[in-house]
């Protein structure tokens, strides 16, 4: 089987891990490895400060709450997006609102944003989804008219940059997932970025129980979302491969384009001219003129030995979502159709020209044997 994804773990992590455990850094509370890693990782995103935490999802969690959002609060979220991004609000008591996709880049639609503001809404989370950065210039400049918070969802998108800036730098707070697909790995982890001191001291505050004075006294209920210094060692490593992973993952796409992009009724993933796209998974939409539908696609892939996976089910059609008394219904026809009708292929950034030929042929047989079928009739 061609996987979906396979993570590429070298020597060097096997041994920063090692060395981690032998100097005794296991848990999230001791040495220096943690807070190099944030460190480095933040100035790499533009950023001050880096506070890292045990995934992505808690990376969210824990910058809604640092922005004290709460009960009776709507923040927007991308519609098509991981139910992570959705959870962080429903976990801190508020209420996510979808705002559904734009069809060129898969991203939230910044066209619908104003429409469902409400005096309820407090903040905005934009997923910059596949690696595609979200035209980050036009959403600051919307949240700051409407004095919304806004904090970006990089967990897709390391190194990606709009306008040549990092994605992770725009907002209020920026969260990274680390997790076992993701552009770098600590198999699972996370880390919130911020420019602002009050929130990087308040995220550190509640990653750590919140542990104020005298010790094992707590003025506030915070969480334990410490990342551990095994992982952090792991992310070290990772982190030093970064530029050369995501040359890697640009090749694969561009490889993928140039046998796919004669392919009719194949949508391919859109790279806007103001934008890096880091392709952190090659996703592809099937539209009515390729023949099949994408599940008879995937069917044909997977009798090809070919692993895919759908595009996110969108947040409109969630039902931990829908059963929320206060979660409004809000149409998502785009996302939607991209729940419907997308999917990624195989994404391995170490994927031969061979292979992803092989790929390419294979959703090419499958339109074609399709048509052929059609012209016996
Ligand atoms: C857009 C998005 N947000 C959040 C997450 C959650 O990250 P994690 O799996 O590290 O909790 C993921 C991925 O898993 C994601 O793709």
């Amino acid at each position: 089987m061609i996987e979906v994804f396979d993570p590429i773990i070298g020597e060097e992590e096997i041994e920063a891990v090692v060395a981690a455990l032998r100097r005794g850094e296991i848990s999230g509370s001791f040495g220096e490895t943690i807070p190099r890693f944030e460190e480095e990782f933040a100035a790499y995103c533009g950023c001050k400060y880096g506070v890292a935490v045990s995934s992505g999802s808690t990376a969210l969690h824990l910058a809604v709450a640092a922005a004290e959002i709460g009960a009776g609060d709507e923040v927007l979220v991308s519609s098509s997006t991981n139910i992570a991004t959705a959870l962080a609000v429903i976990h801190n008591q508020a209420i996510p609102v979808p705002v559904d996709s734009e069809s060129l880049t898969w991203n939230l639609d910044l066209d619908l944003i104003e429409n469902l503001i409400t005096e309820k809404t407090k903040a905005i989370i934009p997923v910059h989804l596949y690696g595609h950065p979200v035209d980050m210039d036009r959403l600051m400049e919307i949240a700051q008219r409407h004095n919304l918070l806004v904090i970006e969802d990089c967990a897709e998108s390391h190194g990606a940059t709009c306008r040549n800036r990092m994605t992770g730098s725009f907002g209020d707070m920026a969260c990274f997932s680390f997790y076992a697909n993701k552009v770098i790995t600590t198999g699972e982890g996370g880390m919130v970025t911020t420019n602002n001191a009050e929130f990087a001291e308040r995220l550190r505050l509640l990653r750590n129980l919140a542990f104020s004075k005298p010790r094992f006294r707590h003025e506030e209920a915070g969480f334990n979302f410490r990342m551990t210094g095994i992982q952090a060692a792991m992310g070290r490593a990772q982190f030093a491969k970064i530029e050369h992973i995501l040359s890697e993952k640009r090749r694969v796409a561009q490889t993928y384009n140039n046998f796919l992009g004669d392919v009719d009724g194949l949508q391919l993933p859109h790279e806007a001219e103001w934008a890096r796209n880091v392709y952190w998974m090659y996703a592809v939409v099937v539209q009515p003129e390729f023949g099949i539908t994408r599940d008879e696609l995937t069917t044909s892939l997977r009798a090809a030995d070919i692993d895919t996976r759908t595009f996110f089910c969108p947040m409109n059609q969630q039902p931990c979502l829908l059963s929320l008394p206060d979660f409004r219904t809000v149409p998502c026809p785009v996302a939607d159709g991209l729940w419907d009708n997308g999917l990624y292929l195989p994404s391995t950034y170490s994927l031969s020209e061979d292979v992803i030929k092989q790929v390419a042929g294979a959703v090419k047989a499958a339109a074609q044997s399709q048509k052929k079928a059609m012209s016996l009739l």
